[in-house]
This record gives structure tokens, sequence and C-alpha cells, in this order.
């Protein structure tokens, strides 16, 4: 999950029912020093049909298993999504398992976001729709990358 998160082009596509537009402006080894460490993400969400929410994101590493995601520029501008994977043993099958946590801190001082909140509960459905099947097909994509990795196949 955490080489997931820290994949930002695999948005463009692996999801491309959700975002749409990415581009990685920076990579964690491309900037200077006082840049700071992780990606710079632009990418559009996609609400539905044409309507598109972009932002600008910022993924960042603190700890081995965490990743924090920042949106630092566009609408939801100061929020933040912080994902913790921690390993719990092992299945029936030897295969291990991890407990994915992630806290989601929606923060905006645009006056446009007390609209947003009026329009949630409309809104909700849709979103928590696409979060599903985001979750869903990162879950495949970890399984996959784990798969590969232990057949020694894959360098990751
Ligand atoms: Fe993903």
């Amino acid at each position: 999950m955490v080489a997931n998160r820290l994949d930002p082009w695999h948005g463009a596509w692996f999801h491309p029912y959700s975002f749409v537009d990415l581009t990685v402006n920076r990579a964690p080894d491309e900037g200077t020093p006082d840049e700071g460490d992780g990606f710079v993400v632009d990418v559009s969400f996609k609400l539905a049909g044409r309507v598109v929410v972009p932002v600008r994101a910022v993924f960042t590493a603190p700890e081995p298993r965490t990743v924090v995601m920042h949106i630092v520029e566009g609408e939801g501008e100061g929020s933040v999504v912080e994902t913790h994977a921690t390993p719990i043993g092992l299945d029936a099958h030897g295969r291990p398992r991890t407990a994915v946590v992630e806290a989601v801190v929606c923060a905006s001082e645009r006056p446009g976001f007390a609209l947003a909140r009026a329009a949630a509960p409309l809104m909700r459905p849709l979103i928590r729709t696409a979060a599903g099947r985001l979750w869903r097909d990162d879950l495949a994509y970890a399984e996959r990358r784990w798969a590969l990795r232990a057949s020694g196949r894959f360098p990751g």
C-alpha cells in the first residue's frame, strides 16, 4: 500500500474513472533541498461527468509506513490524507496481511467550501462510490505487486 501511494503516476492509467490531467511536477530526487522531499502532483478529480476539481497535492513519507498527502492548491486546500500501513501477521496461506488506516481531514478557507458542505449530502454517495472503487483497485494493485516481489521477478 505504501508503494501504491508513492506511485502517483498510477492514478492516470489505473484510475481514469476518477482522475484526469494528472501531471507529476516533481519527484523526490528532482528538487533542490529547500523544496523539500516529496512528489508534487497536479490532478483533477472527476466528480461526475465533466465536473472536475483540479488540485495540487504533495505526497511525502514522514515515516517508513506512513504516507501523507497535502492538498496545497485548489479546492480543499489545506486538506490532509494520512495513510498508515501496519503488518498484522500472515493469513492461512502464509501471505502477509496489512491493516491500512487512513485519516482524512478536509479543510478550506475558501467561501465556496461552505456551499460544498451544503451540497455534501448530494455528493457523498458519489464520492463514496468513487472512493470504494479506488480502494478496491489499490488493494488489487498492492496484492499484485506483493505477488510479483515475492516471486523474485520484480525488483521493487
Ligand atoms: Fe490508487
